[in-house]
């Protein structure tokens, strides 16, 4: 008895290093890890057992041994009858959100969270220590886990090409399978507007569609593939797809682009504009000078009923308002836009841009809600309870955090995974440009060195963003986000500050037989 106490701390203590312990094909890497040469073997009398508020978990468990191994396993709420063979999944509370501690011995598997999310994630974890090739055979471990960072995000472009709701969730099904708890859905951009808003159904009857898309960059001589392209989701879909999240106690933060980004808005509402007249569901790709007025409050009224419908479908605290490059011509060029800037004292276009964005907060603030927006929200003043994602480096992340504002880092570099992942680009799919590889994202620190250790409290995390401009199909976003995803994820749960490259690569391998097995268009070079 002495001998095998002794030798489970001596193992714990060999293995507490992630460093050390490259045996588990574990992506993110948990914190602490120890392991014996003991195993538990389940089978078709294996059985669930779960305490109150688990049913969600249980019921995703037992769905993946279904698919996986074709095992239709029980699942009951908690009872002492059953004595072994068992997994139980229960919640014992704790100080640390989103804990979790597996255990695997020979006669159960037990996998307690500090909440629900906590459970889920050990449920993940059991789920890449079981191995797809027919083994039914799990090794002893002993693993207590928890994330780094609360903010381990992911996003989707459905403007620029638009995914299908099984497509969305194939996409929330690889953020659950790494740990990552939120899903940033762009909806709305200058090529289409995918969310049905029943106070305004020109928005899907003509912002959603475009009559045709440029066929590869911009050039001196664009070229037309000549073919109308859309698509939306209805609100039924997307309380489907935010359910569905939230099983997998993944957040779904969407996106409504404004003042800028709104040619598809502009087509269905000229009125909106500074100048009037006519405008299309933009074709290209890029920033166009036609944006929302700053000057019409027609325009506030819009988006307000827009935020009214927005906010009923998505639970999360967070909604984006975007804010990204707005170029300021129109605003400066507009009757509309100067009486704004007379009336409420604003000394130029960016302290426009700054009360265009305040005026929304008020109303999202109003309705429980807070805003994120993209760093250009700094500009000309930065809304009182703004939360800043930094898109154009970290600098934006870094002032932001300095004036007390939390933030989320997802800098081009190495946090666009619509950027290219290996230099020889004639080998790789069309990309927008950029060089993002997983060795770069892997190495990724969310926090700048120049915070101070209070600032850098107010680092929520990060991101990955999977712009959709040259990415038509979900096999190319399945391609771009994977396996650098998978990096980011690790960065973000596990936090370690001696990641090792080698290791993770090493663990990638065999963790990616899960990929194969669902059929993922991963991009596999990083196996030679
Ligand atoms: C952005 O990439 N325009 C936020
Ligand atoms: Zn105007």
């Amino acid at each position: 008895m002495g001998r095998i106490v002794f030798s489970i701390i001596f193992l714990f203590l060999i293995s507490i290093n992630p460093l050390f312990s490259q045996n588990l094909p574990l992506v993110p890497y948990p914190r602490k890890v120890a392991t014996s040469d003991k195993y538990f073997e389940f089978n078709k009398n294996t059985v669930i057992v779960f305490s109150k508020g688990m049913e969600k978990e249980a019921s995703y468990l037992k769905e993946e041994f279904k698919f996986r191994f074709g095992i239709e396993i029980k699942s009951l709420e908690e009872t002492a009858r059953v004595k072994s063979n068992f997994i139980h999944l229960y919640t014992k509370a704790d100080s640390v959100q989103s804990k979790y501690r597996l255990e695997v011995n020979p006669q159960y598997i037990d996998i307690c969270g500090s909440d629900a999310a906590g459970v889920f994630y050990g449920v993940q974890t059991l789920l890449q220590l079981i191995p797809f090739n027919k083994e039914t055979k799990i090794q002893s471990v002993e693993i207590e886990d928890y994330p780094g960072f609360s903010w381990r995000g992911m996003h989707l472009d459905c403007s620029r090409h638009f995914f299908t709701v099984n497509e969305v969730k194939r996409y929330i099904d690889y953020l659950a399978m790494y740990k990552m708890n939120v899903f940033h859905w762009h909806l709305t951009d200058d090529q289409g507007w995918r969310i049905e808003i029943k106070k305004y159904p020109l928005l899907t009857k003509i912002s959603s569609y475009r009559k045709e898309t440029l066929i590869g960059r911009p050039s001196a001589k664009d070229e037309y593939d000549g073919k109308p392209y859309g698509g939306f989701y209805t609100q039924e879909q997307i309380k489907d797809i935010v359910r569905y999240a939230s099983d997998r106690h993944i957040t779904v933060v969407p996106e409504i682009e404004m003042p800028g980004h709104s040619m598809a808005v502009l087509a269905a509402y000229p009125n909106f504009s500074c100048k009037g007249g006519k405008f299309e569901t933009a074709t290209s790709w890029g920033v166009f000078e036609d944006v929302l007025c700053a000057g019409n409050d027609s325009v506030f009224k819009f988006l307000e009923g827009v935020m009214d419908e927005v906010c009923d479908l998505f639970p999360g605290k967070y909604i984006h308002i975007g804010g990204d490059e707005c170029p300021k011509d129109r605003w400066h060029n507009c009757s509309k836009c100067q009486a704004r800037m007379k009336s409420e004292g604003l000394k130029d276009e960016h302290e426009l841009q700054s009360y265009f964005i305040q005026r929304i907060e008020k109303y999202i603030n109003k309705k429980g809600k807070q805003i994120i927006g993209w760093d250009e929200i700094l500009e000309g003043g930065l809304a009182p309870n703004a939360t800043v994602m930094s898109w154009r480096g970290e600098q934006g992340g870094v002032e932001a955090a300095k004036q007390k504002h939390f933030v989320v880092m997802t800098p081009g570099h190495p946090c666009y995974l619509d950027h290219y992942q290996y230099k020889d680009v004639e080998n790789e799919p069309l990309a927008i440009g950029g060089y993002n590889p997983l060795e770069d994202v892997y190495a990724y620190n969310p926090v700048p060195k120049e915070l101070s250790q209070e600032d850098a409290k107010y680092i929520y995390g990060a991101q990955g963003n999977v712009w959709t401009e040259y990415i038509p199909t979900f096999k190319q976003v399945e391609y771009m986000a994977l396996p650098r995803m998978a990096a980011l994820a690790e960065v973000l749960w596990t936090y370690d500050p001696n990641r090792d490259y080698a290791s993770f690569i090493q663990r990638l391998k065999i963790q990616t037989q899960i990929l194969d097995k669902l059929g993922v268009n991963y991009c596999n070079r990083f196996k030679n």
